[in-house]
């Protein structure tokens, strides 16, 4: 066997799977817990979103409870053999598909919202439920979810919680570090790990549900969440807005944070190559002309006069001293949907291109946009485009290039440039899709030598045996480390 793409990667030296290994996954789980077609049922498991990483899993077990996803890991743990835990299969990454034969564990049938409190605003879920689904059970109480992104038709919640998901609403409630109470993960040797705290407040000893919150699938597998969610906003405004130049942009953005207070859900940045991708490719329409910058704000309270009020006040010095030229507020949520499709769907945008070279990086919010403007300098015509695009109220910049087809000399160009940059900056070279496969030789450039040994050491303590979404995460280990 050989990892597509990574033709140097050596397989660890697991267990290949056996019919005595499969007659007792049959022995413990459904018939259709369990699937083996390679042609009709295994493809999609082994290969990721980009399509740009491909393993060649034969087994992909689907569990039902926790239980059953400790007796799973117990035999494999036993049995030596590597396990890749797959959400919806949305990460950037390579990291939810199998790079060789790994069992791929799917979390997709446990997918029950177990309880929701609208007084508290705490949910407690299984870790397969979809992020689109768990949204539309809160509404019914009233509440909202604490993360939002363009995937949420088709990610979970275990795999947002397991990449420390950013996405558009992190500004507003912070990231999954703080919204995750609790939850209960399945550690590698079967042990069922019950971290399921629903207090708001809980200081006893270390916070170990830390560890598996942005893990990526290597320490255990998380399978029930307790979130906070937070009271649904009852008024919601989307502005989209036309800007000359970077320094108007870092202006609306301070501006935007000082007038608009907590009543800031969004601010977003777009530039123009982005928004023509996403134009050309997906038919769709900007409301405003040409500009070289576009941001998109939103705005989620509790009084609609009151928000109106704050928003009007805010474009009104921001049009006046000529720092917004154009835009449009959306009257209606159908046109605040059509306003975020313009921002959320230029990574399916840019798909449609061929390859794409994609960067998630934080950088210091003066310099976001400035790795864009290097980088086309270096590239010069090599690509069809360098676009920069992301969550500019959060300095997490999305840098993304394409060409027709996968060209390493391109490649070379790019890497390790970017990563170079970013370091120099002491930014980090994964904002929030995190380091997976594709980025994991990278880690040096955002950790530091003692913080990557300490990792390890982490890693090895819940996982002796590797078999927890090996390969993932940690550089190749020189005989140094
Ligand atoms: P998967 O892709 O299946 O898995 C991701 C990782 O988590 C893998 O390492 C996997 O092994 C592990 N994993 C999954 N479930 C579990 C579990 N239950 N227990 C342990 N490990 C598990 N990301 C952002 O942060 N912000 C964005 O704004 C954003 N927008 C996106 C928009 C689009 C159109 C797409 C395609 C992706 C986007 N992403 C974004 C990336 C991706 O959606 C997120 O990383 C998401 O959290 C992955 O969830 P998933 O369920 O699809 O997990
Ligand atoms: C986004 O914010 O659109 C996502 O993180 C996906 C991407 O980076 O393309
Ligand atoms: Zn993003």
């Amino acid at each position: 066997l050989t990892a597509v793409r990574y033709p140097l990667l050596k397989r660890g030296n697991f267990s290949f799977l056996s019919d005595r290994h499969l007659g007792f996954f049959q022995s413990i789980l459904s018939a259709h817990q369990v699937l083996t077609d390679e042609l009709n049922d295994l493809s999609g498991y082994n290969v990721d979103w980009m399509r740009s990483v491909r393993g060649s899993s034969r087994l992909v077990l689907r569990p039902k409870t926790t239980e059953e996803v400790a007796a799973i890991l117990q035999y494999c743990n036993v049995q030596n053999i590597a396990i890749c835990p797959q959400g919806g299969n949305t990460g950037l990454v390579g990291g939810s598909v199998p790079v060789f034969d790994e069992v791929v564990l799917s979390l997709e049938l446990m997918d029950e919202v177990i309880s929701v409190d609208e007084l508290s605003g705490v949910t407690i879920v299984q870790a397969g439920c979809v992020l689109e689904k768990l949204e539309t059970v809160l509404h019914l109480s009233n509440l909202a979810l604490p993360l939002d992104l363009g995937a949420k038709g088709s990610c979970q919640i275990g795999g947002n919680v397991a990449t420390n998901a950013g996405g558009i609403r992190l500004l507003r409630y912070g990231n999954l570090h703080g919204s995750v109470l609790g939850l209960t993960a399945v550690l590698a040797n079967g042990q069922i790990m019950d971290c399921l705290n629903t207090n708001k407040k809980d200081n006893t000893g270390y916070d170990l549900k830390q560890l598996f919150i942005g893990s990526e699938g290597t320490l255990g597998v998380v399978t029930q969440v307790a979130l906070q969610c937070q009271p649904k906003p009852s008024s919601v405004q989307v502005g989209f807005f036309g800007l000359n130049s970077f320094e108007n942009v870092l202006e609306t953005l301070r501006l935007s944070k000082r007038n608009l207070g907590e009543i800031l859900s969004s601010c977003e940045l777009i530039d123009q190559s982005s928004l023509e991708c996403v134009t050309k490719q997906l038919e769709l329409r900007s409301p405003i002309n040409n500009f070289p910058f576009y941001m998109l704000l939103e705005t989620a309270g509790s009084n609609a006069g009151h928000d109106a009020e704050k928003l009007n006040s805010l474009l009104e010095i921001l049009i006046n001293n000529g720092t917004i030229v154009d835009g449009t507020l959306a009257v209606d949520s159908a046109q605040a949907k059509n306003l975020w499709g313009l921002r959320e769907r230029i990574s399916e945008a840019l798909a449609c291109e061929g390859y794409v070279y994609k960067y998630d990086v934080s950088v210091p919010i003066r310099q976001f946009y400035q790795l864009v403007d290097d980088i086309r300098i270096r590239l010069g015509n090599l690509p069809i485009r360098c676009c920069g695009y992301g969550h500019l109220g959060d300095g997490n910049l999305h840098l993304n290039i394409t060409s027709h087809e996968y060209n390493p000399i391109l490649l070379n160009r790019i890497e390790p440039f970017v990563y170079d940059w970013v370091g120099q900056e002491r930014g980090s070279v994964s904002a929030e899709h995190g380091l997976g496969l594709k980025k994991r030789d990278y880690m040096e450039y955002s950790k530091s030598p003692t913080a990557i040994h300490w990792m390890r050491r982490v890693k090895k303590l819940f996982d002796p045996n590797n078999i927890l979404n090996p390969y993932k995460i940690f550089p190749e280990q020189s005989s140094t480390d």
